[in-house]
C-alpha cells in the first residue's frame, strides 16, 4: 500500500557509511529515513548526537525521521532541530514534562512526535493530542535492532486509531516489522513503519538493489 510510509532506520546500516547509505535507501523507494539517537542511559545502548545527524542530513532529500531515546531530552532538543530534523520524536518515559517538550519541538517549527515503550499505555497521549503529529509505538523494547515483535503491542495501536480518529497524526511502529508483522500493524491502523534489521539484510551500498528489493517486500 503506497499510503503506508517506509521509514528505514540506519541503525542497521554501516555506521562509517552514513551518506551512501541514506542516497541508497532512498533511491530504492524509503519514504522517511528514520535516525535512532541513544545514550546508553535511557536504553541500554549508545549511538550518535546531534553532530552527526547534521552531517547525514545532507545526505536525504526527503524526510528525516529523527527518534531520541535519550533522558532527559529537554536541553537536547533544540540542537537536534538545528541538526535539520524534520520529525523530532521524544519518549513519554523521558521526563516528567512531555507537554513542555513537544512545545519545544513545535517552537522550533518541527513536527513533533512521542513514542511509547510497550509497557506504556496509549492514555499517555491523551491530554497532547493537539500537540503532536506523530505517535510511535514501540513493538520492542528499545535500544537495539533485530529483535522479536511484541504482539501485545497491536492492542495498543487499535486503542491509539480510535482515539486519534481523524486527527492529522500518524502512526508509526517501530521493531521487528517484517513482511510477516507489517499487515498486522496496518490493519489496527499504523500508517508508517520504522524497518531496520528487514531493510538492510543481505545488502549494501554496493547492492542498493537488495534494499529496494526488502522495501518493497514489506
Ligand atoms: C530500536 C530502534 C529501532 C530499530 C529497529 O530501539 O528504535 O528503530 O532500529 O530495528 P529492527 O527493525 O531491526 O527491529
Ligand atoms: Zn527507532
Amino acid at each position: 500500500d503506497r499510503s503506508i510510509k517506509i521509514a528505514p532506520s540506519i541503525l542497521s546500516a554501516d555506521f562509517a557509511n552514513f551518506g551512501a547509505e541514506c542516497r541508497a535507501i532512498e533511491a530504492q523507494g524509503a519514504d522517511w529515513v528514520h535516525v535512532d539517537v541513544m545514550d546508553g542511559h535511557f536504553v541500554p545502548n549508545i549511538t550518535f548526537g546531534p553532530a552527526t545527524c547534521a552531517a547525514i542530513r545532507k545526505h536525504i532529500k526527503g524526510v528525516m525521521d529523527v527518534h531520541l531515546m535519550i533522558a532527559p531530552v529537554d536541553p537536547y532538543i533544540e540542537a537536534f532541530c538545528k541538526a535539520g530534523a524534520d520529525i523530532v520524536t521524544v519518549h513519554a518515559e523521558a521526563g516528567p514534562h512531555l507537554d513542555r517538550s513537544l512545545q519545544l519541538i513545535r517552537g522550533c517549527g518541527k513536527k513533533a512526535g512521542v513514542s511509547l515503550n510497550p509497557s506504556t499505555p496509549a492514555s499517555a497521549i491523551e491530554f497532547v493530542l493537539d500537540r503532536i503529529d506523530l505517535v510511535l509505538v514501540m513493538t520492542v523494547n528499545p535500544g537495539f535492532g533485530g529483535q522479536s515483535f511484541i504482539h501485545s503491542q497491536v492492542e495498543k495501536v487499535r486503542q491509539l486509531r480510535a482515539m486519534i480518529g481523524d486527527r492529522p497524526i500518524h502512526i508509526e511502529i517501530d521493531g521487528g516489522i517484517t513482511p510477516e508483522t507489517a499487515p498486522l500493524v496496518v490493519a489496527a491502523g499504523a500508517d508508517a513503519l520504522v524497518a531496520g534489521s528487514a531493510v538492510f539484510k543481505g545488502g549494501s551500498v554496493d547492492t542498493p538493489e537488495v534494499y529496494g528489493k526488502n522495501i518493497a517486500a514489506i
